[in-house]
């Protein structure tokens, strides 16, 4: 890592001092960003192909964004769900418009909240069916991610996110992802209410569902009366070159949960619940004091807006494939990575044998050389930047990415 100054190093030191130590950051404090640049306190600028997890889809200090933000915060900032108000109102026709399969949408404040409502709708769906509580299994994947409180943490099917938090709820089944044999015979028992599944799996490694798998889910959803509930927190909002995933699987989700570049980095999540589900909960069912708060309701609508035009995914179309080659051409100088894989603006290149578990000292010579990119898990670097990211960003993302690949081979 850099050297820091004094006043860099005191700030890593509050955070070492007081944050609960959930996190690890890399000792880089970063204090403004433009576009798919972000630069630290000490004036050093990153490349920034990781957009805060897959969530500053238009890049920092998005004008239009600023300006919503702005304007909302001259009128209004929150209101709670005892009044309305405008914003979360037009964002949720909005959302119906765009899916073109939700009939009612319920806002949040985060991707965890999202799925949670989820799953809750699917408990309450198949109890109006008289199915008792034994018949109301989610099937989930391995290698997914749902989020951190105890229902989206136990649909996560990573024991490393669940060990000590048992007792966990119950009624969750895993299987392996892509996996259509083992599919089949999950629904052998006539108790599964719904599948939750990441149209691609983000923090299990950027892996795609197989051609087909979805499609799948679908028909034995369709023929065991079980919803089809779809997470795309992280893979949604344009990330994969069309505003909806599931969009490129031809299939018609019941529930679709959002999160992450819904706000472009004001936190807010939405779930969206089709025909079959859209009046399961009626009053009291569920509710949060700040979810469709208008500020977070503001920015997500113009996110919405300009994620959803032909020339912004023009752009996700376009520099994907000058990641991908520009990933391949690194690779064929270093031969540092097994695979090269994911859709759109997700993608992950998964590390040679040899360099397994590597992946976050990668990272650490990338921060060094001016580039920020992620992990997914110990073996796959993670490249989310900006859907609306320039040639220039994208070639000196690559050109710092290859000079960091090369610093950490010869160290
Ligand atoms: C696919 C997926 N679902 C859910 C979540 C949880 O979202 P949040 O961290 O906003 O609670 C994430 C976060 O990484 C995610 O990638």
């Amino acid at each position: 890592m850099h050297a820091q100054d004094p006043a860099a190093q005191s700030l890593i030191d509050l955070g070492k001092r007081y944050w609960l130590p959930v996190y690890r950051p890399r000792d880089v404090v970063l204090d403004r960003g433009l576009g798919a640049r972000v630069w630290d306190t000490q004036g050093r600028d990153y490349v920034d192909f990781g957009a805060g997890i897959a969530v500053n889809a238009l890049g920092h200090q998005d004008p239009d964004l600023l300006a919503a933000l702005t304007t909302q915060a001259h009128k209004l900032w929150h209101t709670s769900n005892v009044f309305y108000s405008e914003p979360p109102l037009r964002l949720a026709e909005e959302l119906v418009a765009a899916s073109g399969f939700a009939e009612r949408v319920f806002l949040c404040n985060s991707g965890t909240e999202a799925n949670e409502a989820a799953i809750k709708l699917v408990r309450k769906w198949a109890a109006s069916r008289g199915r008792d509580a034994a018949k109301r299994v989610i099937v989930t994947f391995r290698g997914s991610f749902h989020g951190r409180t105890l229902a989206a943490v136990t649909a996560t099917a990573q024991p490393k996110y669940q060990e000590g938090y048992e007792p966990l709820p119950g009624g969750f089944r895993y299987l392996d992802f892509n996996d259509v044999p083992a599919l089949e015979a999950a629904f052998v028992h006539g108790d599964v209410a719904a599948v939750l599944v990441e149209p691609v799996q983000g923090e299990g490694g950027v892996l795609p569902a197989a051609p087909g798998f979805l499609r799948r889910v679908r028909e034995l959803c369709d023929r065991h009366d079980a919803l089809l509930v779809l997470d795309e927190i992280q893979c949604g909002m344009g990330r994969t070159g069309t505003l909806f995933a599931y969009v490129q699987d031809e299939i018609t989700p019941d529930i679709v949960t959002l999160a992450k570049a819904l706000g472009c980095g004001f936190p807010i999540g939405a779930m969206l619940a089709g025909p079959k589900v859209a009046e399961t909960m009626q009053f009291g069912a569920h509710g949060t004091t700040f979810g469709g708060n208008p500020l977070a309701a503001a920015v997500a609508r113009v996110a919405l807006r300009k994620l959803s035009s032909p020339e912004l995914l023009a752009n996700v179309y376009r520099q994907a494939q000058a990641l991908r080659e520009g990933l391949a051409r690194i690779n064929g100088a270093l031969d540092l990575f097994e695979d090269v894989r994911g859709r759109g603006l997700m993608l992950g290149a998964v590390l040679k044998e040899a360099h397994k578990g590597k992946a976050g000292s990668v990272l650490d010579f990338a921060a060094l050389h001016g580039l920020l990119v992620l992990q997914a898990g110990p073996d796959v670097l993670r490249f989310v930047p900006a859907l609306n990211i320039t040639d220039e960003d994208l070639a000196e993302g690559l050109q710092r990415l290859e000079t960091a690949l090369r610093a950490y081979l010869a160290a």
